[in-house]
This record gives structure tokens, sequence and C-alpha cells, in this order.
């Protein structure tokens, strides 16, 4: 094989391995820090009497909307002070500090190299930064926008902190390989406004296609860790949890929500039909349910938009599966989510016609009830609902059956959850060991 033509299958299969490893196999924290100071920084009034008191408001909310200070938070850390890491296969990403402080945050970049950062994904020393970040949506921000942010995150506290050091494996460590991802997967030229549509509908398409960065876990991913293209929007599996459908899919998607029950969801973490938990807590907790309502009703309009995904045609499920699912509802579920699944709609999800029940992959529910979820806070609804944890008391194969049972019953239709995935996935989260006494626990 001629030199040259060696060079670039070696390069392509490298990329071929950060694709996977910086954006498919990146696992968040299954639970949003909960930082009261964050909430602070996040809300705290901005007196008219500051100088540049508009955009510095202006830099905050687009702060908020850009979700920054879930990724960089790190447990018992500073608000954006980074040092959070992001798990890949192949090793950790640390978050950088992009506080005020000169020497170890941001506060001496200059809006130029600020806007590179968020444009081209290059840092403030020329080097390529890994799509862990989320660049490859920041990118359709405007560069006022960007001179907002950072106008603001440099009037946030300087903190002395420095992040503990990305150290991926060979060929990862080499920053440059990026290079080649961006070539074959940045998308350059992404219009998110339509002069034919309403200013909320683009509004909504700059927020959800930029800042908002919803299709980074919304939409499938490829070989490469970038978005499959055709699917847009259609759900996503990332850390094991599965981030629905959010077109206009009747079954697994927004099709049955209205924009106001969107709008709900967003700002409270919470609705009539649904809760969030998994990865969308934090989503919930530091960007929208800090967002003007407005920008929500904008989002709203924008998702209503989506045409459908396709439907897909399930068979019956096994009979037995469904028996058996249904005797182990009645006694671990329907105290909270009651026997017909109504639930306690607010606080109990109903489980009838539900989007996050029919997706396509059953991870986010195994992932659920293995090992339990918190409901994301937000100012108007301050206390974590939970749902409890049943690893320690349900077996694989029950805990199979009851989600083949739920995915089947109340108008959902869905493939079965199996016992060999909730298996697989009980290990990969390490729920293997959970006995709390001799007589409890998953004893095979
Ligand atoms: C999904 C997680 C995530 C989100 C959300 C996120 N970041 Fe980051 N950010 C990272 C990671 C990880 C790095 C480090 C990348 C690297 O080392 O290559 C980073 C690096 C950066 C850098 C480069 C800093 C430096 O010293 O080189 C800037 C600037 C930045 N982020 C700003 C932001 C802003 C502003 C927002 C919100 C609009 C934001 N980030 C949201 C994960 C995130
Ligand atoms: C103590 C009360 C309680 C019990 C018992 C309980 N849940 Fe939940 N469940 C909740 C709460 C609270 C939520 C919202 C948490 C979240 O989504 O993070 C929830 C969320 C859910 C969701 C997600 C719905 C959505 O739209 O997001 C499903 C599915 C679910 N539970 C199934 C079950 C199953 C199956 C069982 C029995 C094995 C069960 N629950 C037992 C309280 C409970
Ligand atoms: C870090 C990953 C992540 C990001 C970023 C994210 N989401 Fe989510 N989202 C999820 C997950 C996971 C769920 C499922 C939560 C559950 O099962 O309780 C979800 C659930 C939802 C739901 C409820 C769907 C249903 O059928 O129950 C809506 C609506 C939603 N997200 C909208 C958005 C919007 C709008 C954005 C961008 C502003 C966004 N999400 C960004 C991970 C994410």
């Amino acid at each position: 094989m001629p030199g040259d033509i060696l060079l670039v299958t070696l390069t392509v299969a490298a990329l071929a391995i950060s694709g996977v490893a910086l954006s498919e196999g990146v696992v968040l924290p299954a639970h949003p820090v909960l930082s009261e100071t964050a909430s602070d920084l996040l809300t705290r009034l901005i007196p008219d009497a500051t100088p540049n008191a508009t955009q510095l408001r202006r830099g905050r909310s687009l702060v908020i909307a850009g979700d920054c200070v879930s990724c960089h938070l790190r447990a018992g850390g500073a608000p954006l002070a980074g040092g959070l890491g992001l798990n890949t296969p192949f090793g950790t990403i640390y978050s950088s500090n992009i506080t005020g402080d000169t020497d170890t945050g941001i506060g001496a970049w200059t809006p130029d190299q600020f806007n590179r950062a968020m444009h081209d994904g290059i840092g403030v020393r020329g080097e390529n930064l890994y799509p862990a970040f989320p660049y490859p949506w920041f990118r359709h921000v405007s560069r006022t926008d960007n001179d907002s942010m950072l106008a603001w995150l440099k009037t946030t506290p300087a903190v002395r902190y420095v992040p503990p050091k990305t150290d991926l494996p060979f060929p990862l460590n080499l920053r440059f390989i990026v290079k080649g991802w961006n070539l074959l997967f940045l998308d350059t030229d992404r219009a998110t406004a339509d002069a034919a549509k309403s200013s909320d509908w683009n509004r909504g398409a700059y927020l959800v296609e930029g800042l908002g960065h919803c299709s980074a876990c919304h939409t499938p991913k490829n070989a490469f860790g970038a978005d499959k293209s055709g699917h847009h929007l259609q759900g996503g599996t990332l850390s094991d949890w599965v981030a629905p459908d959010l077109t206009g899919n009747t079954r697994t998607g927004l099709g049955r929500w209205n924009a106001d029950e969107i709008r709900e969801f967003l700002q409270t973490g919470r609705n009539v039909r649904a809760a969030a938990g998994g990865t969308m807590a934090e989503v919930i907790t530091y960007s929208t349910s800090l967002m003007a309502p407005d920008d929500l009703r904008a989002i709203a309009t924008y998702l209503k938009g989506q045409a459908p995904s396709d439907t897909v045609k399930h068979d019956a499920p096994d009979a037995g599966a469904m028996r058996r699912g249904a005797a182990i509802y009645s006694d671990a579920c329907a105290s909270c989510h009651f026997d017909n699944g109504v639930g306690q709609p607010r606080y109990f999800p109903p489980l009838g016609n539900n989007a996050m029940l029919q997706q396509a992959d059953a991870t986010g529910l195994g992932h659920l009830i293995l090992a339990g979820s918190r409901v994301g806070t937000s100012p108007s609804r301050a206390s974590p609902l939970t749902m409890p944890s049943f690893a320690w008391k349900l077996t694989d194969s029950q805990i199979a059956d009851v989600g083949t049972y739920i995915r089947n019953s109340w108008g959902n239709e869905a493939a079965p959850l199996k016992t060999v995935d909730v298996r697989d996935l009980r290990k990969r989260l390490g729920l293997t060991d959970l006995r709390l006494t001799p007589s409890s626990g998953d004893r095979r």
C-alpha cells in the first residue's frame, strides 16, 4: 500500500476511535450537582447601576441557555471553575475553568479568542478542543451573543483553580486529530433561520440548534460519534440514558404534547405527561428552568414544527412476560404510579401513552428501574422528587418483565426490555453487588 494511502487509512481509523470516544461514549454524571452557589450566581439581581447591565443580563441569559454550568461544575467545586470529568471509554476529559480568573480561567481572553473557541473549537494557544465541549452546536451562536457571554463570564467571581489534565491515550492525546473529525463532521453551513417561518419558530431554532445543543443528546450518533443524518431529534442514547424522540411522532415523540406542556416541562421538570430525570435533570436545573418564558415558548413552537419520525410496528409481547410483569408492577410500582398507570400528574408521572416508555431503545427504562432517578429542580419546584432504585430488590428478569409490561400497557407499544440487556446494564452501572442484608438483593 503506498505510504500516503496508508497514512490516510490510519488517520481515518484514529478518527473513528476519537469520534466514538469523544461524543457517543461520553458519560455524564447521573444527576446534577445541586449547588446553591451556582443557582445563586445564575439568578442574582444585576442592579441597573452596574456598568453594561443590559449586556451582562443578556450574557448571563445566554450562558443559561447554553447550560454551561452543568459541565463546568464539579461536585464541591465553584460554579464555572470546571474540573468535572466527562468519562469516555478511552479516558476522562475534564472541563476547563471558565471563571473570570485571569491566570487559570478566561478573565484575560479577548472577544476574538472566545469567539474562536465557540465557533471553531480552538483554544487560546491554538490547540483543538475536544468536541465533548459542544462547539459543533455553539458555532451557530452569533458574534454579538458570544461577546455578551464573555462580558458576563468575566464578571463572575475569579476562582484560581487548574482542573486535572486531560490525558487521553495515543493517538487521541494528539489534539490535532480533531481537525480531521471537524473536516468530516462539522456542520459549517446549517442555517437556523427561515424567513418563511414565524419569529418564534426562528428564535426556537436558534436556541435548540445552537446554544441549547438539544440534539447532542436527542439525535442518534453514527459510528464516528457525529449526528446520524436524516434522524435529527429522533432520540439518542448517551450515558445509558435515552433522550427521547422530540419530533411530532404521536407515540414516541411530542405529537401528543401541546406547546404549553412542553414549556411547563422545560420550566419545572414536570407536566401532566412526564418528569425530567436522568441527564435531562441537570438541563432543567441549570438551563431551561432559568430561561425566559418567551424563549421556552419559542423552543416549544420550534419543536412542535418537527415532522414526525417513522412509526415502527411491534409484535405482541410475550404473554408470560406480561403476566409476570403485571404482578411485579402491582407490588413494586402501583403505590406511586397507580394500578392503571394514571400516576399522580406532576408528582408521579403517568405511564399510559407515555413517549419515554415507547422509545426503540429500552436502556433508559432499565437504567431508571435499576438506579432510580431524581427529577431536576427549579425555582418553582425546588424539591427533587425521586423514584427509588430497584437494583437490590428485583432480579434482572423481573425488571425485564415489568419493563416489558409497562412498555405494552395503557396505549403503549414497544419492543420488550430484555433480561440480557438489564444484566449488562447492571454491570455497567456497578450495581451487581448491592445487597442490603443477606436475605435481600438480587441473588442468582
Ligand atoms: C457537555 C459539556 C459542556 C457544556 C454544556 C459546556 N462545556 Fe465548555 N467545555 C467542556 C469541556 C469538556 C471542555 C474542555 C475541552 C478540552 O479540554 O478539549 C470545555 C472547554 C471550554 C472552553 C475552553 C477553555 C480553555 O481554557 O481552553 C470554553 C471557553 C468553554 N468551554 C466555554 C463554555 C461555555 C461558554 C459554555 C456554555 C455556553 C460551555 N462551555 C458549555 C464541556 C462543556
Ligand atoms: C416511591 C414512588 C415510586 C415508585 C414505587 C415507583 N416510581 Fe416510577 N417514578 C417515581 C417518580 C417520582 C418518578 C419521576 C422521576 C424521574 O423521572 O426521574 C418516576 C418515574 C418513572 C418513569 C418515567 C416516566 C417519565 O415519563 O419520565 C417510569 C417509566 C417509572 N417511573 C416506572 C416505574 C416502575 C416500573 C416502577 C416499579 C418497578 C416504579 N416506577 C416505581 C416514583 C415512583
Ligand atoms: C445531556 C443530555 C440532554 C440534553 C443536552 C437535552 N436533553 Fe432533553 N432529555 C434527555 C433525557 C435523558 C431525557 C429523558 C428523561 C427521563 O427519562 O426522565 C430527556 C427528556 C426530554 C423531554 C421529555 C420527552 C418525553 O417524551 O418525556 C423533552 C421535551 C426534552 N428532553 C427537551 C429537551 C430540549 C428542548 C433540550 C435542549 C434545550 C434538551 N432536551 C436537551 C437528555 C438531554
